[in-house]
């Protein structure tokens, strides 16, 4: 089995002779539903080589950390499967740029500028991507801050900003589209929700306390999760990405730290992964049949592995 990706759009394709004779079943119907074995029998028809993926076509993603990295990207590729896409982020202009993008493209986007430290900005957020692309079914939380400092410093600003961003604010994203999951599971369709957490979570560097506190409680609450909505048919996925180059170490303030110190240090020595690399991990595990939950997932350039 091959999976080929990019941002053009991923998919898997394998030979005639792994395509399975039914489609794996689920608790409830063990023997495939038949609604399953037809999708998959469509996609046969419909490809030279034979694909196992089900489509994100006709999805409705919301899609946090949408201004940039890896938000941005996984965007513009479920935006490229036909999945109508909802960017959220702060910085308006840089999502309403993305949605033009992926709007002329032949894609489904809109740009609902929203701050997920703000409990009445998400709020209006959610009640917009209703009002405009209906209930979603796909919530990938990749909005995240990371401010590295030793602990001696105290920057309690820094902590507080991480701890509201990086978990109390996919909380509230969670809050406010659990319903749609549950409802879209409910009747049949996939539901997943995917958290970016980090590699941070579990390997330990010396002025990253706080973010690797932050990291850990998401990879956490993914595995909590489940325990709530795997039984209702909604995929709770935790990815853990390794170095990435996107833009979150500009944030840094400690020039022995940032890009300039140690981190650049590491890029250089270990190399990174692309924005894309990750998008097309999220399309690869939301295209799965929907009884698949790859549940956890660390991706690491090859060097830090
Ligand atoms: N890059 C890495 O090496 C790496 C490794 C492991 C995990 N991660 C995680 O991957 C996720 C994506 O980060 P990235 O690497 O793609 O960096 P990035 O380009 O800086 O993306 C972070 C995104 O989060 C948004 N954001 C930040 N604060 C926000 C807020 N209060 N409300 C709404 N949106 C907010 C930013 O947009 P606005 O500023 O416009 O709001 C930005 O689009 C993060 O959770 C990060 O912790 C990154």
């Amino acid at each position: 089995m091959l999976w080929v990706g990019g941002a053009a759009g991923g998919r898997v394709v394998s030979r005639r002779e792994d395509i399975p004779e039914r489609a794996t079943g689920t608790r409830d119907d063990p023997a495939g539903t038949s609604q399953d074995f037809a999708e998959l029998r469509g996609t046969t028809q419909n490809m030279e080589n034979t694909v196992n993926h089900t489509s994100l076509s006709g999805r409705t993603a919301v899609v946090t950390g949408a201004a940039s990295g890896m938000g941005a990207a996984t965007a513009r590729l479920l935006a490229a499967h036909g999945a109508r896409v909802a960017l959220l982020a702060r910085r308006e202009d840089r999502l309403k740029e993305l949605a033009a993008e992926i709007e002329r493209d032949g894609g489904r986007a809109i740009a609902v500028a929203v701050d997920v430290t703000d409990q009445a900005s998400v709020d209006a957020g959610a009640a917009r991507v209703h009002a405009e692309l209906g209930a979603a079914d796909l919530v990938v939380n990749a909005a995240g801050v990371m401010l590295p400092n030793p602990i001696d410093d105290g920057r309690a600003d820094e902590w507080t900003r991480m701890i509201d961003t990086n978990v109390t604010g996919a909380l509230r994203i969670i809050r406010a589209f659990t319903a749609d999951l549950v409802a879209a599971a409910a009747r049949g369709a996939t539901a997943d929700l995917v958290n970016i957490s980090s590699i941070g979570a579990h390997a330990l560097f010396p002025g990253y306390a706080v973010y690797a506190a932050t990291k850990a409680a998401l990879t956490h609450l993914s595995a909590s999760l489940r325990t709530e909505f795997g039984p209702r048919d909604v995929r709770v996925t935790n990815i853990e990405p390794g170095l990435t180059d996107t833009e979150l170490a500009s944030h840094v303030d400690n020039p022995a730290l940032g890009e300039e110190g140690r981190l650049g240090e590491m890029f250089d020595a270990l190399g990174s992964l692309s924005a894309d690399e990750i998008a097309d991990l999220v399309a690869y595990v939301t295209s799965r049949p929907r009884h698949v939950n790859l549940r956890q997932i660390v991706v690491l350039p090859t060097r830090q592995a």
